[in-house]
């Protein structure tokens, strides 16, 4: 045996003996780096007389070939060995059920706005939306609403602060989605001034509304879904059906009592509010206010553009809060607003 193949032997040898891949560069380093036995010979090959040059060089090359194969091997070995030791500590279930990703719920408010703006399409209403910073004279001059009408009080409703500090008493955050009447009307008369009998306007408008209310009842910021219906020949009568037909469909019962109780709103003439009641349940005989409605008041129509003498119609404003509860069963308004996730993902 040559020294070369002790080389190469011994080098085997020395992978071999190495157990971590930091060992087996040190060895690697004693051969084949720049201070390597390996390397040493090849430099030595200048000092050989010519003729010997050419087949050691050969040789030497073999024995590097060689020796470079059994680091390969040898550091795929640890490789190996080292991915077997992780997988054996970090042992893996893949049998295991993934996390997912938790599922969300749509907020009962809104599922009820959805079926709520559904029927009353399949009546053939529109569905519009207005600012919920309005102004005053949308909110309550246009309604024809007196100055003082206690729903103007700085109690009963938020105004607004300018950047100076002052509260601005031309806009306010919206009472109520009546004002959204107003800007349909002006929109509808504006678009059809010229024809001699304008088609007949039929809305709603779902939205948010404010106002310094707060109890199990009340919440200071709650919905209302604005009905709006004018034509030639709109009559009480119209509202009482399109509203008992509406609340039938809304619960999907028939065992349901609907009562019109005379009312004021300065907006409408007659007025009244709409109470339901359920023949059954738990609420049975209990009457609850679902909403406000009545006539469109002929000042009304007017500040909307319509003639009084020649059209009338009817509006409601209901609170889907309320209609969510008695649907639901739900005892405390609040409860929508918390944003608790145990009380939302009950919905579907
Ligand atoms: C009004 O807001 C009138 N704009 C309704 C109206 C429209 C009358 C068109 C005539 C014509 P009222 O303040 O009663 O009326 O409110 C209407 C409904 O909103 C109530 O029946 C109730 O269901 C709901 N509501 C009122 N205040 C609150 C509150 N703080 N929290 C939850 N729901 C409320
Ligand atoms: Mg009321």
């Amino acid at each position: 045996m040559n020294n070369l193949d002790q080389l190469v032997i011994s080098a085997t040898a020395d992978f071999a003996a190495a157990t971590e891949p930091a060992k087996l560069e040190d060895a690697k380093a004693r051969y084949l780096g720049k201070e390597g036995s390996l390397t040493a010979l090849l430099k030595g090959l200048g000092k050989l007389p010519a003729e010997e040059r050419k087949s050691t060089g050969a040789a030497i090359n073999i024995a590097k070939e060689r020796i470079e194969s059994a680091l390969t091997t040898r550091r795929d070995a640890l490789k190996s060995a080292q991915l077997e030791a992780q997988l054996a500590t970090e042992a893996l279930d893949v049998t295991l059920p993934g996390r997912g990703l938790p599922r969300g719920s749509i907020h009962p408010v809104t599922i009820s706005l959805d079926r709520i703006e559904q029927l009353f399409r399949s009546i053939g209403f529109d569905v519009a939306d207005g600012p919920e910073i309005e102004t005053d004279w949308h909110n309550f001059t246009a309604l024809n609403t007196p100055e003082n009408h206690p729903a103007r009080s700085m109690h009963d409703t938020f105004y607004l602060q300018g950047a100076d500090g002052k509260v601005q008493d031309d806009v306010l955050l919206r009472t109520h989605t009546s004002p959204v009447q107003i800007r349909s009307m002006l929109a509808h008369t504006q678009r059809f001034q010229h024809l001699e009998t304008m088609p007949e306007l039929r809305v709603i408008c779902p939205g948010r509304v404010y106002r310094v209310d707060s109890d199990a009842t009340h919440s200071p910021m709650f919905h209302q879904v604005e009905g709006l219906w004018i034509g030639e020949s709109v009559s009480f009568a119209d509202l009482k059906g399109v509203v008992a037909d509406f609340l039938r469909r809304f619960f999907e019962s028939d065992d349901l009592k609907v009562r019109f109780r005379p009312s004021f709103f300065p907006f409408t003439e007659p007025s009244a509010e709409i109470d339901v009641a359920f023949m059954g349940g738990e609420l049975e005989g209990r009457w609850l206010e679902i909403a406000g409605c009545g006539m469109v008041h002929p000042n009304v129509l007017r500040f909307g553009g319509f003639d009084p003498e020649k059209y009338t119609g009817f509006a409601f404003g209901m609170g889907p809060d309320r209609l969510t509860m008695l649907r639901y069963g739900i005892n405390d308004l609040r409860l929508f607003f918390e944003g608790d996730l145990r009380f939302l993902t009950q919905f579907h």
